[in-house]
C-alpha cells in the first residue's frame, strides 16, 4: 500500500511535460484488433489502465511488444478468442471498447459489463443500440454482453445517438470501420480524443470523415492494415496541472500541449485572475494575486469538461467569493466533497449543484482519494493547503496520472510517494 505525504502552501515553478492521453489510448489500443498488420502507437502514456487494457489485448492472443517506455507495438493477427472475462474487464470503463473492436473484426464479441470509477449510474445503452442499427444481435446474459453480426459482418446503417456519448460514438466508429457500407452517426460526441480514434484509424486504412463535428461518416472499407500513430496530448492532465498552479500559486510551462484542446479549461482559469500564455505546444500558467469566484457548468466538448470538474473545484475552495457549479453529465461527481471539509472548505451539495463558499486558506488532513479525478483533486488541495496533507487509495490516481509525483517535485512540489507498510513497521520497530 502506498500514499502521497504531501507539505503544502509552496508555490509551483519550472516545467512539466504532458503525456498521451488516456481516454485516445484507451480507445486506440484495442482499435489495433481491427489491423490485419503491426500497429506500432506512440506516445502511450505509462499509466495502470494503458497496463491493463495492453494485458487484455495479450490474454486475447495479440502479440504486444514495448518498444520503449511510451511506444508499444501490438499485432493482431493471430487473435485466439473473442471473449473477454470478467476479472479483466471490470477493472476500467474503456473496456467497453472491446465489444465494438472484436464485433468489427470477427462478427462476435463476449465481453464482460465494464467497471471503473463510480461516477453514478454509467449505462452503456447506447453503445449497444448502434451494435444493434449495424445489424448486430446483442443480448446481456449472466453480466456479459453477447453481440454477434448474423452474417459474420455487420453493415452500415444511420446511427443516431439521443445523447452525446464519447464511448457511444468511438464504439460505433469501432464497429463500423470495417463494415459492409457507409455507417452516419449523428449528434455524435466531439472530443479531441474522438478525433484521435479517426486519425488513427484512417491511418491503417479507413475511411472517416467528420470527427470532431456532430456529424462521423464511416464508409466502411474490407480491411485495415498496420502503421503507426502517435497519440494526442492528454487534455485533462494538462488541464490538472494548469489547476495546480492556480491553486498553489506560482509559474509553469506545460510542455507537450494542443492549446486549442485547452480553451474550455483555460477559459474559466482567465476569469479566475489566473494569467494563461500560449505558444506552439506549450502553455505558461502565471497565478500570483488572489483567486476570483466564477460558476461552472461541465457539458460535452467543447463545454467544460466534467473531468476537470472536481479539479477546478480545488481552486475555487480557495476563492474570493461563492461559486457554483452544476454538473451535467455525471450523477455522482462530488464524492471528493466529504474529504474537502476535512481540509476546512465549505462547500454544500444538492443534487447536480455544489456552491462553494471561497476560504483564506485550506489546512493539511489525512484524505482518501474516492475515484481517478477526485483524487487528482485532493492533490491540488493539499498543494494548496497550509501543513501536511495524505492521500491513500492512490491507485485510482495511477490510473490516470504518469509519474505524477515526478513531474510534481519537478516543479517544486513537496511530495513524496510512502510505503504504508514501512511505515508501520518502522513503528513497530520503534515500540518494541
Ligand atoms: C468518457 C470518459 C470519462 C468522461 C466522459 C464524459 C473514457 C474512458 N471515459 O466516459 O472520463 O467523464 O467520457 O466526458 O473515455 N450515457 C447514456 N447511455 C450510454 C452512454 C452514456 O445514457 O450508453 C450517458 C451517461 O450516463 C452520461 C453521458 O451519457 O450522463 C455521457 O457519458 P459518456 O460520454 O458515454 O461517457 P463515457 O464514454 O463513459
Amino acid at each position: 500500500m502506498q500514499k502521497y505525504v504531501i507539505q503544502g502552501g509552496k508555490p509551483l515553478t519550472g516545467s512539466v511535460t504532458i503525456s498521451g492521453a488516456k481516454n485516445a489510448a484507451v480507445a486506440i489500443i484495442p482499435a489495433a484488433l481491427l489491423a490485419d498488420g503491426v500497429c506500432r502507437i506512440e506516445n502511450v502514456p505509462q499509466i495502470s489502465d494503458v497496463t491493463l487494457i495492453l494485458r487484455i489485448l495479450q490474454e486475447l492472443g495479440a502479440r504486444v511488444k514495448l518498444v520503449n517506455r511510451h511506444t508499444v507495438e501490438i499485432d493482431s493477427r493471430h487473435i485466439l478468442s473473442f471473449c473477454v472475462p470478467d476479472e479483466l474487464s471490470r477493472k476500467m470503463r474503456a473496456s467497453y471498447y472491446l465489444i465494438g473492436a472484436l464485433l468489427g473484426r470477427f462478427g462476435r464479441a463476449v465481453v464482460s459489463m465494464p467497471g471503473g470509477c463510480d461516477l453514478g449510474t454509467r449505462p452503456i445503452d447506447l453503445h449497444l443500440k448502434s451494435f444493434q442499427a449495424l445489424g448486430a444481435k446483442v443480448s446481456v446474459e449472466g453480466g456479459y454482453v453477447h453481440a454477434t453480426a448474423p452474417e459474420g459482418r455487420l453493415h452500415g446503417a444511420g446511427i443516431y445517438m439521443d445523447q452525446a456519448s464519447v464511448g457511444a460514438t468511438m464504439n460505433a466508429m469501432l464497429a463500423a470501420v470495417r463494415a459492409h457500407g457507409t455507417t452516419t452517426i449523428e449528434n455524435a460526441a466531439k472530443e479531441p480524443h474522438i478525433v484521435d480514434l479517426a486519425n488513427f484509424l484512417n491511418t491503417m486504412g479507413a475511411d472517416i470523415a467528420g470527427a470532431g463535428t456532430d456529424v462521423i461518416r464511416v464508409r466502411g472499407v474490407r480491411a485495415l492494415h498496420g502503421g503507426t500513430y502517435s497519440i494526442i496530448p492528454d487534455q485533462i492532465e494538462a488541464g490538472t496541472y494548469l489547476a495546480a498552479v492556480a491553486a498553489a500559486g506560482g509559474d509553469v510551462f506545460i510542455r507537450n500541449v494542443i492549446p486549442k484542446h485547452l480553451d474550455c479549461i483555460t477559459a474559466k482559469l482567465e476569469e479566475m485572475g489566473v494569467q494563461v500564455e500560449e505558444y506552439g505546444d506549450a502553455v505558461r500558467v502565471i497565478r500570483r494575486g488572489p483567486l476570483r469566484r466564477t460558476n461552472i457548468k461541465t457539458m460535452p466538448y467543447p463545454g467544460f469538461p466534467t473531468d476537470m470538474q472536481p479539479q477546478i473545484a480545488a481552486c475555487l475552495c480557495l476563492a474570493n467569493g461563492t461559486s457554483v457549479i452544476n454538473e451535467g453529465i455525471w450523477e455522482n461527481r462530488y464524492r471528493y466533497v466529504a474529504e474537502f471539509r476535512r481540509l476546512g472548505a465549505h462547500i454544500q451539495v444538492d443534487g447536480k449543484i455544489a456552491v462553494i463558499e471561497g476560504v483564506d486558506r485550506l489546512t493539511g488532513a489525512p484524505l482518501r482519494a474516492c475515484d481517478l479525478r477526485a483524487g487528482a483533486a485532493m492533490v491540488i488541495a493539499g498543494l494548496a493547503a497550509e501543513g501536511m496533507t495524505e492521500i491513500s487509495c492512490i491507485h485510482y490516481i495511477e490510473r490516470g496520472y504518469e509519474n505524477l509525483v515526478e513531474k510534481l517535485q519537478g516543479i517544486g512540489a513537496d511530495i513524496r510517494l510512502v510505503d504504508t507498510q514501512d511505515e508501520d513497521s518502522q513503528r513497530a520497530g520503534q515500540a518494541g
